[in-house]
């Protein structure tokens, strides 16, 4: 088997998302996004009893990325998930996935929104079994970039897209 970001890094530890790390996780929101996240959408998740919040500080001290993940009803979307510039592609964005798939469970209906343009991104996704289902017309407003709607256990359509 080929050698995967997701494999490089299984000795990664992925923690918990704390208080304390938000200058740390702003920082990074503001180099990954153009539209990045406030502080109080940050402290909006981290304080939800809803809401699965990840945290990795790969092999060098300091964070390095987070995840956040949401329950509505019986859904979960995936919101937010990055990595600092510097250290991707060393396989933190895939193990944090690989931590809230054990969090959440195997069979967890599980979406999310991402650019078309978002290669990386799209890499990571289609790992975990993923599938593009439609698109929202001019989702985001900085570029007006249609998003890709994706699922992973897409309710109604029958079993795992994954084992
Ligand atoms: C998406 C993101 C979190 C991935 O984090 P990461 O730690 O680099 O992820 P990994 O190292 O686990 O995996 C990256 C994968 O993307 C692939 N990749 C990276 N750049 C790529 C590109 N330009 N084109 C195609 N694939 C690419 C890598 O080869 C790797 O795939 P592999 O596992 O098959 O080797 C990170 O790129 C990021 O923070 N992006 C900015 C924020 C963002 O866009 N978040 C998603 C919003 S929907």
């Amino acid at each position: 088997m080929s050698e995967t970001a997701s494999t490089r890094s299984s000795a990664i530890e992925i923690r918990s998302l704390t208080f304390a790390d938000l200058p740390a996780a702003m920082a990074i929101e503001r180099r990954s996004f153009g539209s990045p996240w406030s502080l109080a959408m940050f402290l909006s998740e981290l304080t939800s009893p809803d809401a699965v919040c990840l945290a990795t500080d790969g092999p060098e001290r300091g964070l390095a990325g987070y995840l956040i993940c949401t329950r509505y009803d019986q859904v979960w979307h995936l919101n937010n998930i990055a990595v600092d510039p510097a250290r991707r592609c060393r396989g933190l964005g895939s193990q944090m996935v690989v931590r809230l798939l054990e969090v959440l469970g195997e069979r967890a209906p599980l979406t999310l929104e991402v650019r078309p343009s978002n290669r990386a991104a799209l890499a990571v996704y289609a790992h975990f079994g993923f599938r593009s289902v439609g698109r929202r017309r001019r989702y985001y407003p900085d570029n007006a970039e249609d998003a890709l709607i994706m699922w992973r256990n897409e309710p109604g359509k029958g079993g795992l897209t994954r084992g």
